[in-house]
């Protein structure tokens, strides 16, 4: 279901990355695993990390290939404390995630410490201004940050903004905010 509403964003996402072919890609709170699937053609090799021990149940499943070979590797995690060294992964995907963060600037602490100098960072996200608007969503604790605060954000970690789409998918506006190293 998440990959079937999200596909566009996710697609949009990991094309924002610009893979070369041989690098190390990280798909963070990879939920229905629709990224990990675009990430593995496009990079030498894939880390996916989720809260969920279903999601990661179930991305095993699907990908029980690419993670006998090791070409993707799948843990555990929260992006407040992924399982990294420092400066070990070129490029990080992550789209729909961070509603569900609730210190901000401690994960985006943790993406920056583990990207590659010079690596690129993806960050998706719904529109707040109209995400901020469904009490289903607010009622259930979704964490909807203006655009500037996530600007803001991602500045004070070290991760600059030089590029900011935004584009409407499935009748939702959707913010793509591509952050370098
Ligand atoms: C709405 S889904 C998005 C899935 C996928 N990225 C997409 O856009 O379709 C959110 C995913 O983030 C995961 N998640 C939530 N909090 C997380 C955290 N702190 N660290 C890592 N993953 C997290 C959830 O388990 C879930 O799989």
């Amino acid at each position: 279901m998440l990959n079937r509403r999200n596909r566009e964003a996710v697609v949009k996402a990991v094309a924002a990355l610009e893979l070369t072919g041989g690098e190390t890609a990280l798909d963070i709170g990879f939920g229905g695993g629709l990224g990990l699937g675009l990430l593995l053609p496009a990079a030498a090799r894939v880390h996916g990390v989720d809260i969920s021990a279903t999601m990661l149940d179930r991305a095993r499943a699907t990908f029980r290939e690419e993670v006998a070979t090791g070409r993707l590797v799948l843990d555990e995690g929260s992006m407040t404390a992924l399982p990294f060294a420092d400066g070990s992964v070129d490029a990080i995907v992550s789209t729909n995630t961070i509603y569900f963060v609730e210190d901000l600037g401690a994960a985006l602490a943790e993406v920056a410490r583990v990207l590659a100098p010079g690596g690129r960072f993806v960050l998706g996200v719904g529109d707040p201004d109209l995400m901020g608007k469904s009490r289903m969503l607010t009622d259930n604790g979704f964490r909807i940050r203006p655009v500037a605060a996530i600007e803001a954000a991602l500045g004070t970690a070290g991760l600059g903004v030089p590029k900011h789409e935004r584009f409407t998918h499935a009748g939702l506006g959707f913010h793509l905010f591509v952050a370098a190293k």
